[in-house]
């Protein structure tokens, strides 16, 4: 039994006095892993103690009414209700707004919005009364105070909180998370963080209402208007069993529920806003056999051209009218003799908006052709040789193919207890990066939201001196085009303060690095020294140093297969996440029939991921989303703070009191 618990079951069973408690006698240091919510019960009780203790002296002893004692217990209560206000996170309602049409929460709402508004009310009178220079109100208007909170006939304070315990017990918390499968994408936060800030949303509520009911009592004690003890001691009871039942309904229903944040589609997918792509990484490119061998014979077939080359323009044939490939041509193949081609637009980054064979065969979508088919037709020489045209791919790194992904780390100001808060892909003078929102850690898991800032890209050009593929940042190509998709996660007293990507191998590696930080205090613990950077730990550590160990194998042994994809954009089903962790993808060209494999996917998505209410990440993640068919998006996920482990009875619970012959009091 913890010394907390020994210390208030020794107290409890000195009944029927007032609880009270030692304070001298409490160790901080036990209180470090508390929620918000928790902290200020057990802060609240400290107070109430002490205030009754005073209380109950005053009264002994008959103080005059000129005196005005009841200034201390309302400049005490005006404090704590600043605490309140400075600790609790600010949004709950929007943060709720997921919550509207699930039945158990409308029934609760009605109740908590009627405590809060009493609550408002009796701020507003304490603040009237604690502004200087302001006269304090006469003992009626007091008296009035507290009778509307403990007797007003239509929102009586207690009875509001009777009926939220009611429907905690019958399981709002867990009746909720069950919806909250179908409600997490737009939401902009975890099934998680919707239920811890619900359960944070009610509790706070229960503990002003409690507050309230405590100060009528020694306010009307003071004024001798009853005794009220009883009364008082009765409710203690109350909410200290009535918060255990809430925290024990809270884990329960906590458990196993999902802390993944991240995008769903927008409504309109739209090119640099929503999504941008890898550019002409591997394209469909029409090229006669001719020109595909150094001797320009016609003597093979298409699909002998695995891995060549272009190397020339025969006769200035089709090639004169089309932009060579300047890269390796791969994967050719024979689809028919002649054909009509119709050209794109050169800034639409494509070659062809479709190819049609003379067969009937069609490659792409056979749209009006704005700038005129091409005829192309295939020849014979000396009536053995057949000079085909051949359907292939093209990988050809350029300044029309934007194939960079950034190396370097990316951080949070560490050294300024600032830590990562959201995730998004940009893409900067043709780089892709992961750019980092950091904010500044405050106690309990809390961020201060004012200081929350999209940490400014290191924007270099892949041209600059002193920029260097496979150091800075890692170029794609044919043969190294895998981006592995990892869920990475720290321990419970780690938060996430950057993010990278590395190369193993021919994959490109996602990693986080992760700074221990005190709960309580909100600080990062010796950030420069204690930060460390974790990548999948299934990786095989021999890949890490190739050059030490043996052959390169692949870690991640699982492709997504992207079967058939067409352009993301062109489904109107809404993407869903299909990888797993320890998978990879890689960046490969859209279907030749569907697309004509002009377009290179997945798509990456660039929307921002960052948590409603502003709150610290235990992991990240890349992943991909997508529907079959469609080549889909490259996505971050962030994987929000666990809040579950701090969600901790600060009461003992009833059981525990039995075990008292062995208390210690230390
Ligand atoms: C989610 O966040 C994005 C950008 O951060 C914002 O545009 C959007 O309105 C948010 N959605 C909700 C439901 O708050
Ligand atoms: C008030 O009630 C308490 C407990 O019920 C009792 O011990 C105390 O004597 C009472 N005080 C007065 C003044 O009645
Ligand atoms: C961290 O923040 C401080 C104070 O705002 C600033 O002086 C410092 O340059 C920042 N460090 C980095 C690495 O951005
Ligand atoms: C916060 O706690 C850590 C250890 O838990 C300690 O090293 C640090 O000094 C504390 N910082 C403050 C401001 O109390
Ligand atoms: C971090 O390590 C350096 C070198 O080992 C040491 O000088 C410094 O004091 C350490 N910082 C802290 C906060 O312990």
């Amino acid at each position: 039994m913890s010394n907390i618990k020994a210390i208030f079951s020794f107290l409890l069973l000195t009944q029927p006095a007032l609880l009270i408690l030692p304070t001298s006698a409490l160790d901080e240091n036990k209180l470090t892993e508390y929620s918000v919510v928790d902290q200020l019960r057990y802060d609240f009780l400290v107070l109430e103690n002490e205030l009754w203790n005073y209380v109950l002296d005053v009264a002994d002893n008959g103080v005059k009414e000129e005196s005005k004692p009841e200034m201390e217990v309302i400049r005490k209560f005006g404090d704590f209700g600043s605490k309140i206000n400075k600790l609790s996170p600010r949004g709950y309602e929007t943060a709720l707004a997921p919550l509207e049409n699930v039945w158990a929460f409308a029934v609760v709402k009605a109740d908590l919005v009627s405590v809060e508004a009493m609550y408002a009310t009796f701020r507003r009178f304490q603040d009237l009364q604690l502004a200087p220079g302001k006269v304090p109100s006469p003992r009626a208007a007091w008296r009035q105070m507290a009778e509307a909170i403990l007797t007003e006939p239509h929102n009586r304070v207690d009875e509001s909180l009777v009926r939220i315990e009611g429907i905690v017990a019958n399981g709002v918390y867990r009746t909720v998370a069950q919806e909250l499968d179908t409600l997490k994408c737009d939401t902009n936060q975890s099934a998680q963080q919707v239920l811890y800030n619900l359960y944070n949303s009610i509790a706070l509520t229960e503990l002003k209402g409690y507050t309230m009911i405590q100060f009528s009592y020694m306010l009307l004690k003071l004024y001798n208007e009853g005794n009220f003890t009883k009364e008082a001691q009765q409710q203690q009871e109350r909410f200290e069993s009535r918060s255990n039942a809430a925290i024990r309904a809270i884990k329960a229903a906590m458990e196993g529920l999902s802390r993944d944040l991240y995008r769903c589609d927008p409504r309109k997918h739209v090119k640099g806003k929503t999504y941008e792509e890898v550019t002409q990484l591997l394209q469909g490119y029409v090229q006669n056999e001719v020109d595909m061998n150094n001797e320009g014979t016609c003597r093979e077939n298409c699909a002998e051209y695995k891995y060549t080359k272009s190397y020339g323009c025969y006769k200035n044939l089709y090639c004169r009218q089309q932009r060579n490939c300047a890269g390796k041509i791969l994967n050719c193949k024979y689809y028919d003799s002649d054909m009509w081609i119709c050209p794109a637009s050169p800034l639409s980054g494509r070659r062809y908006e479709y190819i049609k064979y003379e067969s009937g065969e069609v490659l792409g979508r056979e749209t009006a052709c704005f700038r005129g088919q091409t005829k192309v037709d295939s020849w014979w020489r000396w009536l053995f040789w057949h000079c085909s045209y051949c359907m292939c791919l093209c990988d050809e790194a350029g300044p029309n193919s934007d194939r960079f992904f950034n190396l370097r780390p990316v951080e949070s100001n560490m050294t300024h207890n600032m830590v990562v808060t959201g995730l998004r892909f940009v893409k900067v003078n043709r780089v892709f990066h992961l750019q980092v929102q950091e904010g500044l850690l405050e106690p309990f898991g809390k961020i201060d939201e004012t200081t929350l800032r999209w940490v400014p890209v290191d924007g270099y050009k892949i041209t600059d001196r002193n920029v260097h593929n496979g150091q800075d940042y890692h170029q794609l190509s044919w043969e190294q085009r895998a981006l592995d998709l990892d869920d990475l996660q720290g321990d419970q007293g780690q938060l996430v303060t950057g993010v990278k990507f590395k190369k193993i191998g021919s994959h490109l590696n996602f990693e986080i690095r992760l700074t221990p930080f005190d709960f309580k205090n909100g600080t990062l613990v010796d950030p420069v020294n204690k930060s460390i950077w974790k990548d999948n730990p299934n990786t095989d550590s021999s890949l890490k140093n190739p050059r030490l160990h043996g052959p390169i194998k692949p870690v991640h042994l699982t492709r997504l297969n992207l079967y058939q994809p067409d352009i993301p954009t062109r489904t109107t089903s809404p993407s869903v996440p299909d990888s797993s962790t320890d998978q990879y993808v890689e960046f490969v060209n859209s279907d030749f029939k569907k697309d004509a494999a002009q377009t290179t996917v997945p798509f990456i998505d660039i929307q921002p991921v960052q948590s409603l209410i502003a709150a610290p990440l235990s992991g990240a993640g890349i992943f991909h989303k997508g529907q079959p068919h469609f080549g889909g998006f490259v996505a971050p996920k962030l994987i929000t703070y666990d809040f579950r482990e701090h969600l901790k009875a600060i009461f003992p619970e009833e059981g525990d009191v039995e075990g008292v012959g062995s208390v210690e009091m230390n």
